[in-house]
């Protein structure tokens, strides 16, 4: 049985749908937990979303590309986008979220300073911020990412199982 899958979407939030259900009959299949099925699950969207919000598809080709890899102890998730490299100031937020989070020796800490610092922002204000940190927290993952030569975004998620 094979290890991993590679799937890839369109970059639109009705695609975010058919990834979860994909990523979720995946990992059922390989003998997960239902409750590591959904919390992976979870961390997928998040990923996801962050890659249809934040990518930079010029060309009607360009796909967001997501990858799961089941190892002996881990399961870890790439999800890939176009971006644009003049755009440095969300590679700088994503930096600086994933260093902020990995100061924290239990990610419950990070998570609730963020949901403090949320709860006290305006109503209209449309990003939270509490994406990658949920993805941390509950998803009790470890966020990592780099950049290709040719201009793609790889974020990944490990958790151990
Ligand atoms: N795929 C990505 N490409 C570029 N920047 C990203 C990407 N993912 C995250 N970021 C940057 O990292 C920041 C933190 O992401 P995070 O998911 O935690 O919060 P958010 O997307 O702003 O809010 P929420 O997930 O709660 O809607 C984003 O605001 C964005 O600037
Ligand atoms: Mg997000």
């Amino acid at each position: 049985m094979s290890k991993s899958i590679k799937l890839e979407i369109k970059p639109k939030w009705d695609e975010i749908e058919k990834i979860r259900n994909k990523s979720s009959q995946f990992l059922k299949s390989r003998g997960f937990s239902k409750d590591m099925v959904q919390a992976f699950t979870m961390v997928i969207s998040e990923l996801v979303e962050n890659s249809i919000k934040y990518g930079k598809f010029r060309s009607p080709g360009n796909k967001v590309l997501v990858e799961i890899l089941v190892g002996a102890n881990n399961v870890i998730v790439e999800v890939s986008n176009p971006i644009d490299q003049s755009d440095l100031k969300n590679l700088k937020a994503l930096d600086k979220t994933i260093q902020w989070i990995r100061g924290f020796q239990n990610p419950l800490e990070a998570y609730t300073e963020r949901l403090n610092v949320v709860s006290k922002k305006p109503l209209k204000d449309e990003s939270s911020g509490l994406g990658l940190v949920r993805v941390a927290y509950e998803g009790k993952a470890i966020l990592d990412f780099f950049v290709s030569d040719n201009s793609l975004l790889n974020v990944s998620a490990l958790a151990k199982c």
